[in-house]
């Protein structure tokens, strides 16, 4: 039995930290909002980009729990720009059979975009050609001790047993249990880092950075990461 790829084998499952935003509005010397706003149609080319090569699961991080550490006007612009996408993209994203899960707290989000966010996974929620993920007020670690909460609070009112917690029980209690682990994590604008992405599901996820801000991320940008992605061998510990 071999672990590496089978030749030009796909993710199932590709999670992108869209990041550089900023940096390419300072460049240009418009506001950050700006930068948001130019990300969006990176969003818009990455969905088809993916929906046309048969990518299972896309995983879009748009905004941490980390992230409120920003302007009030920042938070707000990206609040807005996101009810903007959806009002823009929902329905072509439902002609094209992709089904929209969001994953995060919606606790502490704003009331108008909450009620998009559901309209957005009600409306396609019969779609099966992909499913499009959006982590929002997501964080790794949060994820993960609101599932030891919620298995904590099995125990106690005696559905579950102390001897049934494991790998597999704590995978079930994160927020979206149905999805596959990504194999392929894409960062753009040339961080190293995870920043409190998906904890748990990357342990053998394959990673790859781009130097590329997010607003200049096209179809070519998409199609050199999963390239590179089948280079890799993966072995998650064997051999
Ligand atoms: C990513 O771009 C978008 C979000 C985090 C919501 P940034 O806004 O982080 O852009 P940089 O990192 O400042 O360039
Ligand atoms: C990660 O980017 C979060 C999103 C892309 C939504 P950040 O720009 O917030 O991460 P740091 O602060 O550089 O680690
Ligand atoms: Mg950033």
């Amino acid at each position: 039995m071999t672990t590496s790829n089978v030749e030009d084998a796909l993710p199932k499952h590709i999670a992108i930290i869209m990041d550089g935003n900023g940096r390419w509005a300072k460049q240009r010397g418009v506001t950050r909002a700006e930068g948001h706003e130019a990300g969006a149609e990176s969003v818009r080319e990455t969905v088809e980009g993916c929906r046309e090569m048969g990518i299972e699961v896309l995983t879009l991080y748009a905004f941490s729990t980390e992230n409120w550490r920003r302007s009030r006007i920042e938070v707000s612009a990206l609040f807005r720009l996101l009810s903007k996408y959806v009002k823009k993209e929902l329905e072509n994203i439902h002609k094209e059979d992709i089904r929209v899960s969001i994953m995060g707290r919606m606790e502490g989000l704003p009331k108008k975009v909450v009620k998009d966010l559901e309209y957005s996974m009600e409306r396609t929620a019969n779609n099966r050609s992909m499913i499009l993920n959006v982590a929002i007020n997501y964080g790794g670690r949060g994820e993960i001790s609101d599932a030891a909460r919620a298995i904590a609070s099995e125990v106690q009112r005696g559905e579950l047993e102390l001897d049934a917690i494991d790998e597999a029980c704590l995978a079930r209690h994160l927020y979206r249990p149905a999805l596959p682990d990504p194999d392929l994590l894409v960062r753009t604008s040339g961080e190293m880092r995870i920043s409190n992405f998906m904890l748990w599901q990357l342990s053998y996820t394959e990673i790859v950075m781009m130097k590329t801000l997010w607003p200049d991320f096209r179809k070519p940008h998409l199609h050199e990461a999963i390239a590179e992605y089948q280079q890799r061998q993966r072995r998650f510990g064997g051999r």
